[in-house]
C-alpha cells in the first residue's frame, strides 16, 4: 500500500511517499520560514498562496525520487485540521481531488495525531515504538497537551496549557530577545552558552496537583527580565534563554513524571515540534530511561511523512473518508474515533 502524505496546516508544505514494507521512500518539505519571517509570524494569506505553488512541484519530486507514478498510488493523506482554514483547504481539496481521479481512497488526517504517531513510524516487521498504551505529550507551536493513548483514535486529554503552548512561548521569548523567527531552535542554539545559574525562572502549576501547564506567566517573567537589563549583550541574552529553556523542561518533565506515575502508565511518547530540542529530549530520557521515544528530530517538526504514516494506519484499518473536502481549523483530539 503505498501513500502519499500532504500537510500544509500551517507554514510547511510537506509531502511524502510511505510503504508499509519500504518505509519512507521519499519526503519533501518546503518552509515559508523566509516568507513570514519580516513579519514575525505566520501571515494566513501568503502561506495558502505558497502552498499553492509547491504542492504540485513538490509531489513531483517524491515521485521521481521513489521511482514511481502517480497511477502506483493506493491512497492519499492529507492533513485535514486543525491549523490555518486557508492552508488546510488548499492542502485538502488537492489531495481529495487527486484521489478522486486516481479512483483511490482518501483519508483526512488530524494534524497532532499524525504527530503522536510519527513517533511509530517504522517499517512493517521492525521494532515498532511503544505497547499500548502509552502516555504522549504533545508540545508544538500550537498545542501542549499530556493524552493518554489507548489505540489510534482513541485518546484522553490527562492535561493541557491553559494558554500559550509551549513552542509558542519559546518562539515569543526568542522574539523578546531578538533571536529571530521560528524562536524555538534559535533560543535552544543561544542557551547553549548561557550561565545556568545566574537566573531562576519560574516553573509555572508544579507547585500544585495536576496535569494542566500555564505558559503565559513564564513569558511575563521573561519580558521583565529582559526589561531590567537592556541593554542587553550577547552573555544577558544567552543567560535568559538558558533559564528559559531550564523552566520549560524542568515544567514538562515533572507533569510528564507526574503523568506516568498518576495513570501507571510506564511509556512516553513526546511528539511536536519542541520534542527536537535536544535538551529536552535529554532530560526525559534521563528521568525514563528506556521507556522514552521521539520521533526523529527531522520529523518532529511539521512534514509530510507522519501524514502519510498516519493516513496508512487508519487506511488499513478501514477508515474511508466521503467525497466531500472537509478541513476543521480547530479540531479537539477527543473528538477522534477509532478508524
Ligand atoms: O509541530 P510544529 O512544527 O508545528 C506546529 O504544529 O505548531 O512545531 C513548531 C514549534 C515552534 O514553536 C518552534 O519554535 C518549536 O516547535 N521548535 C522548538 C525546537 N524546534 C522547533 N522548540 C524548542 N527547541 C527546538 N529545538
Ligand atoms: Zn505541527
Amino acid at each position: 500500500m503505498l501513500i502519499l502524505g500532504i500537510e500544509t496546516s500551517c507554514d510547511e508544505t510537506g509531502v511524502a511517499l510511505y510503504h508499509p514494507t519500504d518505509g519512507l521512500l521519499a519526503d519533501a518539505l518546503f518552509s515559508q520560514v523566509d516568507i513570514h519571517a519580516q513579519y514575525g509570524g505566520v501571515v494566513p494569506e501568503l502561506a495558502s498562496r505558497d502552498h499553492i505553488r509547491k504542492l504540485i512541484p513538490l509531489c513531483r519530486e517524491v515521485l521521481t525520487r521513489a521511482d514511481k507514478n502517480l497511477a502506483d498510488l493506493d491512497g492519499v493523506a492529507y492533513t485535514a485540521g486543525p491549523g490555518l482554514m486557508g492552508a488546510l483547504l488548499v492542502g485538502a481539496s488537492f489531495a481529495r481531488s487527486l484521489a478522486w481521479g486516481l479512483d483511490i481512497p482518501a483519508v483526512g488526517v488530524h494534524h497532532m495525531e499524525a504527530h503522536l504517531l510519527a513517533p511509530l513510524m517504522e517499517k512493517e516487521g521492525d521494532d515498532a515504538g511503544p505497547p499500548l498504551p502509552f502516555i504522549a505529550l504533545l508540545v508544538s507551536g500550537g498545542h501542549t497537551q499530556l493524552v493518554e493513548v489507548h489505540g489510534i483514535g482513541d485518546y484522553s486529554l490527562l492535561g493541557e496549557s491553559l494558554d500559550d503552548a509551549a513552542g509558542e512561548a519559546f518562539d515569543k521569548a526568542a522574539k523578546m530577545l531578538d533571536l529571530g523567527y521560528p524562536g524555538g531552535p534559535l533560543l535552544a542554539r543561544c542557551a547553549e552558552k548561557g550561565d545556568p545559574t545566574r537566573f531562576r525562572f519560574p516553573r509555572p502549576m508544579t507547585d500544585r496537583p495536576g496535569l494542566d501547564f500555564s505558559f503565559s506567566g513564564l513569558k511575563t517573567f521573561t519580558l521583565n527580565t529582559v526589561k531590567d537589563h537592556s541593554p542587553l549583550t550577547d552573555q544577558d541574552r544567552a543567560d535568559i534563554a538558558r533559564a528559559f529553556e531550564d523552566a520549560v523542561i524542568d515544567t514538562l518533565s515533572i507533569k510528564c513524571l507526574r503523568a506516568v506515575e498518576q495513570t501507571g502508565v510506564p511509556h512516553l511518547v513526546v511528539a511536536g515540534g519542541v520534542s527536537a530540542n535536544r535538551r529536552l529530549r535529554e532530560r526525559l530520557s534521563a528521568e525514563l530511561p528506556e521507556t522514552t521515544y521521539y520521533a526523529k528530530p527531522e520529523l518532529c517538526t511539521d512534514n509530510g511523512a507522519m501524514v502519510a504514516y498516519a493516513g496508512y494506519l487508519r487506511l488499513q484499518a478501514g477508515h474511508r473518508e466521503p467525497l466531500a473536502i472537509i478541513a476543521r481549523a480547530r479540531w479537539p483530539m477527543t473528538e477522534l474515533s477509532p478508524p
